[in-house]
């Protein structure tokens, strides 16, 4: 099988096979249009700033499978077509630690192009990185496998992207700490494998969609220091698995819904500083 690699032309690369294949036998390399994304994206990050020490085991000398905040599929699950395992989760929280003021504006979202070449991701981190611009919308949109999206604590603005909406397989998604602007579509409750949303910390208005009830098998939902008025949806009393529901710092009107006491795995309910009106209604008494 590995015979028919087409890497095996280029004979430093053929050595390099042969130390894999008999010192390293489960570590084979990730495919280079990865590896050679990830380059990239460290390259820009380095000129932002040369001095910066961040990313330093990603070289071209080793499989990207190897590099720190990089991990693949494990190598059992190559298939038998293919000698590469591919890459499935990037953690690259925080790169400017050792950069301050920590709050200005660092990254253009643009700089996160080359990222989305790399459609086998399940789980991307980009969290506290000063990233400034509009959320890359085309770009996300080709990330259908992910599973897990955390852009918290940057500086997007613009609105939330439709896009963000078609990734079905979503569980988390993290937009908190950013500045976005607009309202929250009713597209998202086609995100119907959320178990988190988190919102918090934005200048998001409007109506929260009835959509929302949609969302069933969501245990946390955060939409703090928003401006979204008018009422909480009644759909909010389907979410029977919701175990936190932070809602306060709106401009939330009108009543409490009365099935709110349906929600029987509530621990956390906070609604302050809002302007509800009304009675608490009687089903709370069923929150254990
Ligand atoms: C680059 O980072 C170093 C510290 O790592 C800092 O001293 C320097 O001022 C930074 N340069 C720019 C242009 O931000
Ligand atoms: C490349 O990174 C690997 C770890 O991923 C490290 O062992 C190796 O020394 C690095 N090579 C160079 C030239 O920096
Ligand atoms: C790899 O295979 C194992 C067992 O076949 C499975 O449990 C695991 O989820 C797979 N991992 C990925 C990333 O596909
Ligand atoms: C990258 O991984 C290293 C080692 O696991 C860790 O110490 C570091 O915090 C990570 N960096 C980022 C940006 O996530
Ligand atoms: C992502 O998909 C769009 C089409 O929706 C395409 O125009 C774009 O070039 C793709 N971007 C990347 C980085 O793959
Ligand atoms: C987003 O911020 C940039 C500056 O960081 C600004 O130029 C742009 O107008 C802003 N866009 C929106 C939609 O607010
Ligand atoms: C919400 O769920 C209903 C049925 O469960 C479905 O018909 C509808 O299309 C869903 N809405 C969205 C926005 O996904
Ligand atoms: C968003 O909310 C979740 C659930 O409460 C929490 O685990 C996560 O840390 C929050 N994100 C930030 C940036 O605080
Ligand atoms: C509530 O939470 C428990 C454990 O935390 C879980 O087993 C159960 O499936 C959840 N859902 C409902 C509807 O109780
Ligand atoms: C919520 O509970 C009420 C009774 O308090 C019940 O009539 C209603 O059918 C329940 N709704 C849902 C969506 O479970
Ligand atoms: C309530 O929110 C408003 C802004 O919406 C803020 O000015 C005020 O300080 C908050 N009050 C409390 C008690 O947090």
């Amino acid at each position: 099988m590995e015979a028919t690699n087409p890497t095996m032309a280029n004979p430093s690369l053929l050595l390099e096979s042969i130390f894999i294949l008999f010192f390293l036998p489960p570590c084979l390399s990730c495919p280079e249009y990865q590896k050679q994304a990830l380059l990239q994206f460290k390259s820009s990050i380095l000129a932002i700033n040369s001095s910066l020490h961040t990313l330093d085991s990603w070289n071209s000398s080793s499989s990207c499978c190897q590099w720190d905040n990089v991990t693949c599929t494990s190598p059992s699950n190559s298939t038998s077509t293919s000698t590469s395992r591919v890459v499935i989760a990037l953690h690259l929280s925080n790169l400017f630690a050792q950069l301050y003021p920590e709050f200005s504006e660092r990254m253009p979202s643009i700089l996160l192009a080359p990222l989305f070449f790399i459609r086998s991701l399940m789980v991307l981190d980009i969290s506290d990185n000063s990233i400034y611009g509009q959320i890359p919308a085309l770009g996300f949109g080709n990330l259908s496998n992910l599973v897990h999206l955390d852009i918290s604590q940057n500086k997007f603005n613009g609105s939330i992207p439709p896009q963000l909406f078609q990734l079905r397989h979503l569980r988390y998604l993290d937009l908190s700490h950013n500045s976005l602007h607009g309202s929250l579509s009713p597209k998202v409750g086609s995100l119907q494998n959320l178990r988190m949303l988190n919102l918090t910390s934005n200048f998001l208005s409007g109506v929260l969609p009835q959509e929302i009830g949609n969302l069933t098998k969501l245990q946390q939902l955060s939409l703090r220091f928003n401006k979204f008025s008018n009422g909480i949806p009644s759909s909010i009393s389907y979410l029977k698995e919701l175990e936190e529901l932070k809602l306060s710092h709106n401009a939330l009107s009108k009543e409490i819904p009365m099935n709110i006491g349906n929600l029987s795995n509530l621990s956390i309910l906070i609604l302050r500083n809002n302007s509800l009106t009304g009675g608490i209604p009687s089903s709370m008494q069923k929150l254990s």
